[in-house]
């Protein structure tokens, strides 16, 4: 599309009736009012003028057109944002340069299959067994609606049967994981059991996750999930992320849960930013799409032994990846479904507010559960516990608060404990690597001019862009946020679309962030003192950058060896550390001083 056609469709589109399907709005005199989608409040002051065609909010100055409101309430680029506006207008959108998904049709068949379960599970009258167990679960016909909850029939070939009516090919069911068999003969996979759609963030239904209920056969497994396919990848999946996301956008925060079950609680609590993994452990693929939305979790998982065994691993990997971390322990070993269905949704809500709490606390409240204080051994267990709980607290005054509440707990004196811990410490802190290796303190560096001397010099041509694409694509996470999604927008949208650099052309399809970025970009160079421009310098300024990089990967192999139990690991990471480091050293001193280097 060129930028006529861009600017035609955010005229044609009606941004009123856009907007409403995200935000509740009423009508002020010519414009409208309602409770702004990118920031939490409680009163209106975002506001939609359909004679300006514009939205603009005047808590958190977002503004702009339909574009504009699309990409930031859905975030996603701009071709992205394109596509569901003529979505939104029943426009065919044709851009050639854009590859069509090769998952559509799988993407077809699943909200097909979702729409058949759905239907079944409301309008047939075989399922009232289910519709009872439902209730009996506390899931309302809302519920069902917003989940798009469903029944797979009690035959084994109805799918298959509604499917092939259809035209949809049998291997291409087969390969969503709905049908199995060949030559003609096929069966369900999914018989007599109650439907959860398992949802990317973009609403495609990637898999289901099938309960049992009623009388069936205990020997069969509680949930069937399906088996990961071209479309479906378990370990990719947030369960609910499709409607959590304005949420979490709003309350800047995650809830994640062990269940399905446990977040549709949470949901109906007026908690809808909760989500879960599917029965098995929180991975990296999933804690990276949890940052594209937020830095901060609160995991609530079962209160149960295993609950809490997770939640230790969990928080482990948040860590890792710098979140902020916060918890909820439920009492009586409860999940929060149970909760909601013993005390009602008021309630859950309440204590879920009042009881977040951080991961030291959560660790040390749950390291005292079920310890016998008057058995020597298991006091000498708990002791082991808190003390290597506390030693590693970096604040003194916080190793003071916990060692005060333990001699409390144990109803001991504070010095008591204090020498207990004293002793703890010289027995078993020399071990360990935090005393051998001097943690590295990260420098400063100034490298934002850095960054956007790089962008700059992408300005300049297509091809050179590509070619510094090709070169810093892996050591674009050394850029700082800001400058990512700019760099981003230049070379994966812009240049796709242009052949020649444009600032008016680039301006326009730029969102808030990246904007505001290219703003800075201008300011910090002309203001620069360095004015020499030349081939050289941008060697230099990607030099920098791959040196940033490896400073990170650097610091990062530094907290995995320090919190790493396995010494054999731990020297591992360590010497592939140290031989880092002298990797870098030996270049930077075969470099030449130039203007960077001044600046350090
Ligand atoms: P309800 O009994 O329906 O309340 O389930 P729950 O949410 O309390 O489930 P539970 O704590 O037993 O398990 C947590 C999650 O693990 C579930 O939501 C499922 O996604 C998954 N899960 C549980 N049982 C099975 C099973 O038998 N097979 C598989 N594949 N997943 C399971
Ligand atoms: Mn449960």
């Amino acid at each position: 599309m060129n930028q006529d056609e861009i600017d035609n469709l955010n005229e044609k589109t009606d941004i009123v009736s856009l907007v409403s399907k995200y935000v509740k709005l009423e009508k002020q005199g010519k414009n409208y009012k309602g409770l702004c989608p990118f920031h939490n409040e409680k009163t209106p002051s975002f506001i939609v003028s359909p004679e300006k065609n514009m939205f603009n909010c005047f808590g958190c100055h977002k503004a702009g057109g339909p574009l504009k409101f699309i990409q930031e309430v859905e975030r996603v680029e701009f071709p992205e944002a394109v596509r569901l506006l003529c979505e939104f207008n029943g426009i065919e959108y044709k851009n050639t340069k854009v590859k069509v998904n090769p998952n559509t049709k799988y993407y077809k068949i699943m909200d097909t299959a979702k729409q058949f379960y759905n239907k079944f599970l409301l309008n047939d009258e075989s399922s009232s067994v289910a519709l009872e167990y439902l209730k009996s679960r506390g899931i309302t016909q809302e519920i069902i609606d917003d989940f798009e909850i469903g029944l797979a029939p009690n035959k084994y070939d109805t799918l298959y049967q509604v499917l092939t009516e259809m035209n949809y090919m049998e291997l291409d069911m087969a390969d969503c994981g709905l049908v199995d068999g060949q030559n003609g003969k096929y069966h369900d996979l999914f018989v007599n059991r109650i439907m959860f759609p398992l949802k990317d963030d973009k609403n495609n239904v990637l898999g289901f996750s099938a309960r049992i209920f009623g009388k069936a056969d205990p020997s069969q497994p509680k949930y069937i999930n399906s088996r990961d396919t071209k479309i479906c990848k378990k370990s990719q999946i947030l369960f609910n992320i499709n409607l959590a996301k304005s949420d979490i956008n709003k309350k800047h925060r995650i809830i994640i849960h062990e269940g399905q079950m446990d977040v549709i609680a949470s949901y109906k609590s007026d908690l809808k930013e909760a989500v879960c993994t599917l029965g098995t452990a929180l991975g990296i693929e999933q804690i990276k799409l949890i940052k594209k939305y937020t830095n901060n979790v609160i995991i609530c998982y079962d209160g149960d032994k295993a609950g809490i065994d997770s939640s230790k691993k969990a928080i482990k990997l948040f860590k890792e990846n710098n979140f902020n971390i916060h918890l909820v322990l439920l009492p009586d070993k409860m999940d929060p479904d149970e909760y909601v269905m013993k005390y009602g949704i008021e309630k859950y809500k309440e204590f879920f507010e009042n009881n977040i709490i951080d991961d030291t606390e959560y660790l040390y409240q749950v390291s005292l559960i079920g310890k016998n204080l008057n058995d020597k051994n298991e006091l000498n267990l708990l002791k082991k516990e808190v003390f290597s709980l506390i030693s590693s607290q970096n604040s003194q005054i916080v190793v003071e608060k916990y060692l005060n509440r333990f001699s409390e707990y144990l109803n001991t004196s504070f010095d008591a404990v204090k020498a207990d811990y004293d002793k703890y410490k010289n027995n078993y802190q020399p071990a360990t690597v935090t005393n051998v290796v001097k943690p590295i303190k990260p420098k400063v560096i100034y490298n934002t001019e850095c960054e956007l001397r790089i962008i700059y010099y992408a300005t300049k041509s297509k091809n050179k862009a590509l070619e510094i694409d090709e070169e810093i694509r892996n050591d674009l996470s050394a850029f700082s946020e800001e400058s990512q999604l700019l760099w981003i927008s230049l070379i994966n949208d812009y240049y796709v679309e242009y052949n020649e650099f444009d600032v008016n052309k680039f301006v326009k399809r730029l969102s808030d962030v990246s904007l505001n970025q290219y703003v800075k970009l201008n300011k910090v160079l002309g203001e620069s003192k360095i004015k020499d421009f030349s081939d050289e310098d941008l060697r230099e300024c990607i030099n920098k950058i791959k040196e940033i990089k490896l400073r990170m990967k650097n610091r990062n192999l530094h907290d995995k060896a320090i919190n790493s139990t396995d010494t054999t690991e731990q020297s591992r990471l360590l010497n592939e550390m140290f031989e880092n480091k002298r990797k870098r050293e030996n270049k930077r001193n075969s470099g030449g001083n130039v203007w960077i280097l001044k600046m350090l």
